[in-house]
């Protein structure tokens, strides 16, 4: 989603082009700069497309010791070169950033604004024209009329603004978006993300909702909008800059894929003890086992995650568990349990959808878990708990190693949980040693991405659409492989409970339409073989991937064998190569796909 990247006290171009290239991951369609170099000379360069385009129409001499950058990922009017940030005021005073929805910027814009030329059709032209507004009308400074602007916004932002008149300064503000200010030796930076500007500094101040700042070269004020002064307590970030380059492999995609044997190994060390025993935050699990059903909310792929750890909540922790969609359970809160607990899944921490369900729990008093990627997230800095999912940054907009990594906690909690209540399967439940042959196993899939590339060459790349077909456990995996292929190949692609086909759906079924059956479950692999025969006789053209014990000397991917509730760990991978490997053959843009952003902060 947007990028924000911003410096003051340094050679700003560099900074802001390198810090947004940092960023371009997060998926975006245009993306602007706007430079000061103190000495009454500004400039405004924006760009449709990638960083390369805004680069190419700057000139070498354009640089600043002021600079705020932005990529832009459509909300409010197309992607255009009017639409791209830096916005500013009628008067060319103010140019600002901005992530986030102003949502009733129709309002203040028929308010105050009526006799104002507006440029773009953005909703942060109508926070910097009244911002000019109110420092002209109101004779106030620029932050007096930033807090006075702000409080009569309803929505999320993320801002940084410069006023030209006073142009050694960065006016910045948050709510519901994220932003953090680096601090270095008389220069700091602000970005969306510290990942972009670790190059820079390390020690960091993550902004909280409400908060504003007046940052100059070598100090930072924070304030909340009433003007009261806030002390914040800075920290180091110890994220390892060369874990989110993408090494030899030409997409982060099959970077992180291949990735995932060493994130099952190591999360097997950092949450389970020599014996295999989960090492948990006593905490955590002692709220887990006081509530009488536990809710998972979360969106798309972590959604998916959640949908198989209720599988194992249910068979380890023995505790009822439902899992929705963060998007729908926000504004129609479902019948709760009388004592619940929430946990959320997100490998951003910062999904918007999932906040908001938060923010409600946190009303009704409900205890919250967050197991995310981005330990400092909002998510995790929000929930009573947080647990860090420990697979390292993931670049590619298509989560994979995240999902393999929410499946192995959840997995973990579900067994500490039940060991705690002294549940049989809990105690008998080896996660240890599954996840060794689960890691073991990824590799084996990994090695043979080669007949998975000739396959998704043969059978996905000329189609239009696709079907993941499977049963027990492979229904959740069947649903996250289908999103997977959509996502990167533009396959229409939809996952089935294999049986519900021939209520309505298999009239979709025609000649060499790929279905790529999932035989993973024991009580329903004959059923599902002949489901598979169904679609086969009405022309589907098919693929099979069975574990080891199920499987057909026919069969085409065959998955070394592991504990039946662990299997998606294993499967997933083979359907992330498959979703791989039919994008590059398209000649897509893997890491990026169109109209797709790494994190969601709108709802
Ligand atoms: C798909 C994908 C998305 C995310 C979803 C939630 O590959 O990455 O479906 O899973 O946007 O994001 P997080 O997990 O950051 O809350």
């Amino acid at each position: 989603m947007c990028g924000i990247v911003g410096i003051i006290g340094k050679s700003a171009k560099e900074v802001v082009l390198d810090g947004l290239a940092n960023l371009e991951y997060r998926g975006y369609d245009s993306a602007g700069i706007y430079l000061n170099d103190l000495k009454g000379r500004g400039y405004l360069t924006k760009a449709t497309g990638r960083i390369k385009n805004l680069r190419a129409k700057m000139t070498q001499d354009e640089d600043g010791l002021v600079g705020i950058g932005h990529t832009r990922w459509a909300t409010h009017g197309k992607p255009t070169v009017a639409n791209a940030h830096p916005q500013f005021d009628e008067t060319n005073r103010f140019y600002m950033v901005h992530n986030g929805v102003i949502e009733n910027y129709q309002e203040l814009k028929a308010k105050y604004l009526s006799d104002v030329n507006f440029q773009s059709d953005t909703d942060t032209e109508v926070i910097v024209q009244l911002i000019s507004k109110v420092v002209n009308d109101k004779k106030v400074d620029t932050f007096t009329a930033l807090k006075m602007v702000l409080a009569e916004v309803k929505g999320s932002y993320a801002i940084l603004l410069v006023d030209n008149t006073i142009p050694d300064h960065i006016f910045i503000a948050k709510n519901k978006s994220p932003l953090m200010l680096g601090l270095g030796k008389d220069f700091n930076v602000i970005a969306s993300d510290a990942l972009s500007v670790l190059d820079q500094t390390k020690t960091f101040i993550d902004l909280a909702d409400g908060q504003v700042g007046d940052i100059t070269k070598a100090n930072y004020v924070l304030e909340n909008l009433a003007g009261e002064k806030i002390q914040a307590k800075p920290y180091e970030v110890n994220i390892d800059p060369n874990a989110a380059s993408k090494d030899t492999y030409e997409f982060y995609m099959l970077k992180e894929i291949c990735e995932q044997p060493s994130v099952l190994r190591h999360l097997a060390q950092y949450y389970l003890d020599e014996e295999g025993k989960p090492k948990v935050d006593q905490e955590i699990v002692d709220a887990l086992i006081r509530a009488d059903r536990l809710y998972i909310f979360a969106a798309g792929t972590s959604y998916h995650a959640g949908l198989v750890g209720k599988v194992l909540f249910e068979k380890f922790a023995n505790i009822p568990t439902e899992v929705g969609l963060a998007s729908e359970a926000g504004y129609h809160f479902p019948m709760m349990s009388k004592k619940p607990l929430f946990i959320f899944l997100s490998q951003s921490g910062e999904t918007a959808d999932s906040r908001v369900v938060l923010q409600e729990a946190i009303k009704r008093n409900i205890p919250t878990l967050t197991l995310t990627n981005v330990l400092g997230s909002t998510l995790a800095r929000e929930a009573s708990y947080s647990m860090s999912l420990e697979a390292g940054p993931e670049i590619a907009v298509a989560s994979t190693k995240a999902y393999t990594a929410q499946v192995v906690v959840e997995a973990i909690l579900a067994k500490a949980m039940g060991e705690r209540t002294g549940d049989d399967a809990a105690k008998n439940f080896a996660l240890k040693e599954n996840l060794a042959l689960a890691a073991e196993g990824v590799e084996q899939v990994i090695f043979s991405k080669e007949k998975i590339e000739q396959l998704a060459k043969e059978y996905l790349v000329l189609s239009r659409n696709a079907f993941y077909i499977g049963r027990g456990i492979d229904y959740p995996l069947a649903l996250e492989a289908a999103l997977k292929l959509k996502e990167v190949s533009y396959i229409q692609t939809e996952g089935f409970a294999a049986a519900e086909l021939k209520h309505g759906t298999i009239s979709l079924i025609e000649k060499n339409t790929p279905v790529i059956g999932l035989i993973n479950d024991p009580i329903t692999a004959d059923l599902m073989r002949g489901n598979i025969e169904e679609v086969v006789s009405r022309g589907a053209s098919v693929i099979t991937i069975a574990s080891k014990k199920l499987a057909k000397p026919e069969d085409d991917i065959i998955l070394p064998d592991i504990d039946y509730y662990l299997t998606p760990l294993v499967s997933v991978v083979a359907a992330q190569l498959f979703a791989y490997y039919a994008s590059k053959a398209k000649g897509l843009d893997v890491d990026k796909p169109r109209n797709l952003a790494k994190s969601v902060t709108v709802e």
